[in-house]
């Protein structure tokens, strides 16, 4: 497994195997990596000959300055667990690598509409700064295909749009998430819940579980089902910010017939939480 830290190498890299005609997977990710990135490696290694895996924690998509330095970074520990998945190279840079003009006069990647609601009406830029930055990872691995985990689920949309808005030659592969055994999804933030936090985390999934049972047995309105969550959450310690029964292809307010997602993030403590299900 080789490592690079800059795009320049890791570019000549891929385009050595491109011209040898081997397919590059790509994972993208902020590190700290736990079970549900090492199923998104597994299986772009089926899917590709080659897989590559960057480890950028990404000071662009935070729009809380404390959050960004609070985030968990364990590189070391992640490239022996990347070591001994089928990884072909990892693209670790610093933020030097990656803005070398300096982050704040980078070219952005904005994506209308997708972006204004949910998580990018609670985290103004979030979207901005993904964008940007996975266009740009993009660029650097050249990859023909890129696995994002539905756990972010309007990320993965908004990556989707991106990527056909300007006509990248690459396909987007949406993964399943992976979850603990109470059903909290796994996220590189979960180690910093209490054990309190911890035990009262799963409600969150729970409620959203909740609501997709009540659609699927008919019950409505949505707003109601959606508000009646909402105080699950208020009553098993969450401060909620949002609970959203979507379209599941654009996360429009649904119309009669079409697939649905529920969407929910709640604050517990000093984390924040965000799940989905598709119902
Ligand atoms: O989902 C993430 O970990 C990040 O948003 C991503 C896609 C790696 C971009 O920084």
């Amino acid at each position: 497994m080789q490592v690079f830290d800059q795009v320049r190498d890791m570019q000549q890299h891929s385009l050595s195997w491109r011209a040898a005609g081997w397919r590059i997977a790509f994972v993208p990710t902020m590190g700290n990596l736990h079970e549900g990135h090492a199923d998104l490696v597994r299986e772009a290694a089926r899917r590709a000959d080659k897989v590559v895996v960057s480890i950028f924690v990404n000071p662009l998509q935070f729009n809380d300055a404390a959050d960004f330095q609070r985030y968990p970074r364990s590189l070391n520990d992640d490239l022996l667990t990347l070591s001994k998945l089928n990884v072909s190279a990892v693209f670790a840079p610093d933020e030097q690598a990656m803005y070398p003009e300096g982050r704040e006069s980078v070219t952005r990647v904005e994506v209308p509409g997708l972006t204004e609601e949910l998580e990018g009406r609670q985290r103004p830029g979030h979207f901005t700064g993904v964008a940007t930055v996975v266009t740009k990872l993009f660029q650097a691995v050249l990859p023909d295909l890129a696995l994002f985990g539905e756990k972010d689920y309007q990320q993965l949309l908004v990556v989707r749009k991106l990527a056909a808005d300007l006509n990248l030659p690459l396909e987007i592969v949406g993964w399943p998430t992976r979850r603990e055994p109470d059903g909290l999804a796994l996220s590189s933030r979960n180690q910093q819940l209490s054990v309190d936090e911890r035990e009262r985390a799963p409600q969150l999934f729970a409620a959203l579980q909740r609501v997709a049972e009540q659609v699927r047995g008919g019950q409505g309105p949505f707003s109601a089902l959606e508000s009646k969550a909402r105080e699950q959450l208020v009553a098993a310690g969450f401060v909620p910010e949002y609970v959203s029964i979507r379209s599941a292809t654009d996360l429009r307010l649904p119309v009669a017939g079409e697939p649905l997602v529920v969407l929910g993030a709640a604050r517990l403590g000093t984390l924040r939480l965000i799940d989905n299900l598709r119902i």
